[in-house]
């Protein structure tokens, strides 16, 4: 392969493959660029950002889905898998954009979403149309003649009831998101066979992998066992990772992964560090990486998350994939506040520091780190506080849940504030310009007004910005294998403040220091710095040692 030979050759030991070594850059296309001023980011708006993009140094893309799509989940309710969303362009378009990312040697991935379709998906239109349709076994119904069926929970419904009733057939269809996204029965051998065919209309266009959503949901017990009360608490443990779920991926792997280059991540590795490996597993032949939730849901309790929190996730995770299979690494994407509001500190003073110090970790862990659109400008939440302002079916279906049971209204305010998946979700800060350069139109959500100091323009021209930081942060990790795949060793592990870990490989050591807190810290790593070379810091004046500033982060080399 030519790409091995490109790099000198390491260690026989080490199995390398292009998508351990990538740095993939997240685009959410609704609110990346917009080329019409209709409010809405659209592929031309991509296309024409491809050369910044390229001066990012990221070599893979994860584009959010761009299918036709009614939108009532931005998207992730597909109504036809083989066409562009019309607010998003045309095929032409796409066509473009991926010749456009290809020349510039950047892969493209992009999200598979058929754990479920949108009920204006012509299968479910023939599905609810009659019993006996052909497509009635696309999807998962209850006749209501034997009763209502077992609850399920739904993450979006109104009710949290995952079962919608239809009069049109006097049954129920399973939604375990929006009553908009009815399930696809994976049970049916056509269903597995018709998303092979997609997958193949896509690859053969030339995309360079899938990133399959909520995947680990796709096989269900249709008996409809009851689960113990409470079960939604941990609801992964009984949705995820379904009967043959492992045999369908395989199927997929002969039928289609096998037969071309590329990456497949599945959204979700189930409950435990052994399900994680079952899905990803050379040996297995099933999928390349796991994307596992635990690193972002420790910021989702009462009084936020502890250091001490963060680095027992992230080191039993990486000692448990030492020598078998391989992760993904992230700290925020569409789903999730925005990194530097959720994991550092986005008050005017520690902003960027902090942000350059999660982009430290994020491109010095082992791993593939997928790196989320406007993260690299330091973009933080906007922390909405009217419900008018949010977009996002779970903020909107949710408030009107609470508002229907007479639930703390104020509350779930306080709660969306911090953690609606809007925050990450307003558009891309271009320039200082109206609406931050995004569109001369009304945008579809708010810009956050921040936009007039963080944006991209500026941060262009100081070499000191976040953006700056970021570029050079891609660049050394693509230089430096150690950084992909070196042993990762935890230093001074209890301390509280400060991450400390060492890299290794063929003799290279690398040390990285990371200041987690807004005050002044020590580190107690017992390895000798006084010939160590540093290779990056995030603050310009020079540094003192073991003594770190707030959210001061250092890379040494050690040899
Ligand atoms: C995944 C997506 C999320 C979407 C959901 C339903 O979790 O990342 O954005 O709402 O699946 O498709
Ligand atoms: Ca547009």
């Amino acid at each position: 392969m030519a790409f091995a030979q490109a790099v000198q050759s390491h260690t026989d030991t080490i199995d390398r493959k292009w998508w351990k070594e990538a740095v993939v850059y997240q685009i959410y296309p609704r609110s990346f660029k917009d080329s019409n001023n209709d409010g809405i980011g659209d592929l031309k708006g991509i296309i024409s950002k491809l050369d910044y993009i390229k001066s990012l140094g990221v070599t893979v893309v994860w584009l959010n889905p761009i299918y036709s799509s009614p939108n009532d989940d931005n998207g992730y309710d597909i109504s036809n898998y083989r066409n562009i969303m019309d607010v998003f362009g045309t095929m032409a378009d796409f066509d473009a954009l991926l010749k456009g990312l290809h020349d510039r040697h950047i892969k493209l991935v992009m999200d598979l979403v058929v754990n479920h379709s949108s009920d204006e998906h012509e299968w479910f239109k023939q599905s609810r149309s009659s019993r006996t349709n052909p497509y009635r076994d696309y999807y998962h119904w209850w006749p209501a003649e034997k009763g209502k069926p077992t609850p399920r929970y739904s993450f979006f419904d109104i009710n949290s009831d995952a079962w919608k009733y239809d009069s049109l057939t006097n049954s129920y269809y399973l939604h375990y998101f929006s009553r908009k996204q009815p399930d696809l029965n994976w049970e049916n051998p056509k269903v597995r066979t018709e998303v092979d065919d997609i997958m193949k209309f896509w690859l053969d266009k030339g995309i360079d992998g899938f990133r399959m959503d909520a995947f680990q949901y796709v096989a269900k017990d249709t008996t409809f066992p009851v689960f113990p009360p409470g079960y939604e608490k941990n609801i992964n443990k009984y949705y995820g990772m379904g009967p043959h779920l492992h045999d369908y991926i395989k199927e997929m792997n002969t039928n289609v992964f096998s037969k071309y280059d590329i990456m497949t991540v599945a959204e979700g590795a189930g409950s435990t560090l052994e399900d994680a490996h079952n899905l990803v597993d050379a040996d297995r032949h099933e999928l390349n990486m796991a994307y596992h939730f635990e690193g972002v849901d420790i910021t989702n309790k009462p009084g936020g998350y502890t250091l001490l929190d963060l680095k027992q996730v992230y080191t039993k995770w990486d000692k448990d994939f030492e020598d078998k299979g391989w992760l993904a690494i992230f700290m925020a994407n569409h789903d999730n506040p925005r990194m530097v509001s959720n994991f550092g500190n986005d008050s005017p003073g520690f902003r960027d520091l902090s942000s350059k110090m999660l982009t430290t970790f994020l491109m010095t862990m082992r791993g593939t780190p997928y790196y989320y659109n406007g993260d690299e400008l330091g973009m933080t939440n906007i922390g909405f506080t009217d419900i008018k302002d949010y977009r996002d079916v779970a903020a909107l279906n949710g408030y009107k849940h609470v508002v229907n049971t007479g639930g703390d209204v104020q509350h779930y305010m306080q709660e969306l504030r911090v953690r609606s998946r809007d925050n990450s979700r307003t558009p891309f800060q271009w320039d200082s310009s109206e609406n931050a350069g995004f569109t001369m139109g009304t945008p579809w959500i708010k810009v956050n007004p921040n936009y007039t100091t963080i944006n991209a323009a500026d941060e262009d021209k100081d070499p000191n910005s976040c953006l700056s930081y970021f570029r050079k942060m891609v660049s050394l990790r693509k230089v430096n294998l150690v950084l992909v795949y070196g042993k990762y060793n935890l230093v001074d592990a209890d301390n509280p403040n400060v991450y400390a870990y060492t890299r290794e490989l063929d003799g290279k050591k690398m040390l990285v220091l990371l200041n987690f807190t807004a005050k002044d810290a020590t580190v107690t790593s017992g390895i000798d710095l006084s010939k160590a070379k540093v290779l990056i810091q995030n603050y310009t004046t020079p540094i003192n040692q073991n003594h770190l500033r707030p959210y001061e982060a250092i890379v040494y080399q050690m040899n």
